[in-house]
């Protein structure tokens, strides 16, 4: 009991392990989160209607749906056939949940380029592909880039779900030590105190690019 009070840094290791899992994930999920952002608002584009409407209906389903569902559903529904471990199980759920929403990020950064850049892009002879590659899409990564920053943000807190299959990432490590030292509340602030550190220090950061990106083009 003596040492219950005194040395909550006794336990730094726990909350360093769990910040650790924590932000693997999330680098993981917006890694592959990328890759397949881009080819749903790829397939978005094509203008070929099936393939459009997969990739419509893979990212509404996915937005629709709860991602703690979702977790459980690859947990339970796929692990035992691959040999997945609970990690990979939560790699693999938050990274194709995110796919979705970045799929979105990409949709709307290329609807913000004004119209007439492409107008003037097609009227100067250039092909659809090659207008897309040269003039929105370098454009569009100005609304992208905040909007992938967030998305990483919103991953920071959002895979606390994964600990419900037992990863042992922040929420999990905090549970453990709840756990241990039979007190509920001290590790929980401590937890909190740790994801707003985290996410309020990226949002700060991202500000500070966001502005500088804003001072270089207007
Ligand atoms: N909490 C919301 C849900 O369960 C969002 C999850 C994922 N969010 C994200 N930006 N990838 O559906």
């Amino acid at each position: 009991a003596a040492n219950k009070q005194s040395t909550w840094a006794a336990y730094a290791p726990y909350f360093i392990d769990g910040v650790k899992t924590t932000l693997i994930i999330s680098a993981t999920a917006i890694f592959f989160g990328l890759i397949l952002g881009v080819a749903l608002a790829l397939m978005r584009l094509s203008g070929v209607k099936v393939i459009d409407w997969l990739a419509q209906a893979y990212i509404e389903i996915v937005r629709g749906t709860p991602l703690m569902v979702q977790v459980l559903f690859i947990y339970l529904g796929f692990a035992g056939i691959f040999g997945w471990s609970t990690m990979t199980s939560g790699l693999v759920a938050v990274s194709l949940n995110s796919g979705a929403y970045i799929a979105e990020i990409i949709r709307g950064g290329i609807n913000s380029v004004d119209k007439g850049q492409a107008e003037a892009a097609r009227s100067l002879g250039l092909g659809y592909w090659v207008t897309m590659r040269k003039v929105i899409f370098p454009q569009s990564l100005r609304s992208i880039w905040p909007s992938l920053g967030n998305e990483f943000v919103s991953l920071i807190k959002e895979s606390s779900i994964v600990s419900t299959i037992g990863v042992a990432e922040l929420t999990f490590q905090t549970r453990n030590v709840s756990t241990i030292t039979f007190n509920g509340i001290i590790p929980l602030i401590i937890s909190m105190a740790i994801y707003f550190i985290l996410t309020f220090t990226l949002t700060k950061l991202l500000n500070v690019y966001e502005r500088r990106m804003n001072e270089k083009y207007n």
